[in-house]
């Protein structure tokens, strides 16, 4: 495939950048003659505006998702042998940031439906070692959260939601990030927020969490050269949190956008060989990825690249089978379903500023490929 012949990207940073150009560049300008580059004072105007866009007491910024996962559970003083509950299906960071804090990751299979986590198949292994549990809203689909917190209560665990892929997303009403004791994003570029570096940020509603997450992110300091805790430096960039706060503006407008697409995607992607998303009635999906199920999903994806359509696979190796965690000593089935998944998902181009005629060809050039 050359350049002439894209149909579309998978995601368009430029068309979104070229849609706030002035409004970037006089933010980002203003840090710059302010010199105050690091937890400057529009990280403190965006974590208050997030707080209030999500529902929740505290926004703590960080460099990245993968901080915003890690930071809570080392506050959480895991010792060997601590276990923490996800997916196999998800990021690596989900489950690295457990492994990092020295606990042991233990990971119960997905429902082939939502993609998230088996709320049926949680209470069999949580087990007196069991500290926390950290459902993935994958894709942009909140993961069922009643249920989560009901269990969360009856065993005493620590909820942290990983809600990196879903900025926005509602669950029965309430944004994703409120309804665990910790959420956790991700503004990496290609996210429905995304900053143009890395950079995250911690929600809660916890005062003491709170406090010690903002000590955690500078080294377990509040007072500098004073150091309380072990902690690392995660701090969110000043020039991030200046774009981050002209995007979140537009947050909104973007979601609906991709919510429009999503569903012209799913009302033409009519055919036996295809599933489209299955959304739940009281999820609102904020399609970070929009991905159909496919049973030839390698040999469509290679004829649609070969037509001008880049896709890609979140995720092809569960991470039960990933190197990495072979020392877990999981095996090929031991998750069937998230390895079916991993066989079968492809996300297609989605992005806000994604031309409904492009949808209309990519359909079309899937239909004709899927026979
Ligand atoms: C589900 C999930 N968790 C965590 C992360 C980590 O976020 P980051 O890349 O900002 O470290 C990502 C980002 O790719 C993600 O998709």
């Amino acid at each position: 495939m050359n350049n002439k012949n894209l149909i579309a990207p998978l995601v368009d940073l430029k068309a979104e950048y070229k849609l706030i150009e002035d409004e970037v560049n006089t933010a980002i300008k203003k840090v710059l003659e302010s010199s105050s580059f690091v937890l400057g004072e529009e990280v403190t105007l965006l974590e208050e505006e997030i707080a209030n866009y999500c529902q929740v007491k505290y926004a703590i910024g960080v460099s990245s998702g993968t901080d915003a996962l890690f930071l809570p559970l080392l506050a959480l003083d895991l010792k060997p042998g601590d276990e923490v509950i996800t997916t196999p299906f998800t990021f690596i960071a989900t489950a690295e940031a457990i492994a990092l804090c020295g606990a042991k990751p233990v990971f119960v299979d997905i429902n082939p439906f939502t993609f998230n986590i088996d709320i049926s198949k949680i209470e069999n292994i949580i087990t007196p070692k069991t500290k926390a549990l950290i459902p993935v809203h994958l894709y942009g689909q909140p993961a069922d959260m009643t249920p989560i917190m009901e269990l969360a209560k009856k065993y005493n665990l620590f909820v942290m939601e990983d809600a990196a892929q879903a900025i926005g997303a509602e669950y029965k009403g309430k944004k994703v990030g409120s309804m665990g004791h910790v959420g956790a994003l991700s503004f990496f570029p290609a996210k429905n927020l995304g900053c143009y570096g890395d950079g995250g940020m911690i929600l809660t509603n916890d005062d003491e969490l709170n406090q010690k997450l903002r000590m955690l992110r500078v080294h377990g300091s509040a007072i500098r050269y004073v150091h309380k805790y072990i902690g690392t430096n995660a701090r969110l960039d000043t020039i991030q949190a200046a774009i981050l706060r002209v995007k979140l503006r537009y947050l909104d407008e973007w979601t609906e956008k991709r919510r429009n697409k999503a569903n012209i995607y799913s009302n033409l992607l009519n055919h036996p060989e295809i599933k489209t998303p299955y959304v739940e009635s009281h999820n609102y999906h904020v399609y970070n990825q929009y991905t159909i199920r496919v049973k030839n999903r390698d040999s469509l994806k290679s004829k649609l690249l070969e037509e001008g359509i880049p896709t890609a696979i979140h995720y092809p190796i569960p991470l039960h089978l990933q190197e990495a965690f072979s020392y877990l000593k999981y095996k090929e089935e031991s998750f069937p379903e998230s390895e079916a998944a991993a066989k079968e998902v492809l996300s297609l181009p989605m992005y806000p500023e994604l031309k409904e005629d492009c949808v209309d060809t990519i359909v079309n050039l899937i239909l004709k490929h899927i026979k």
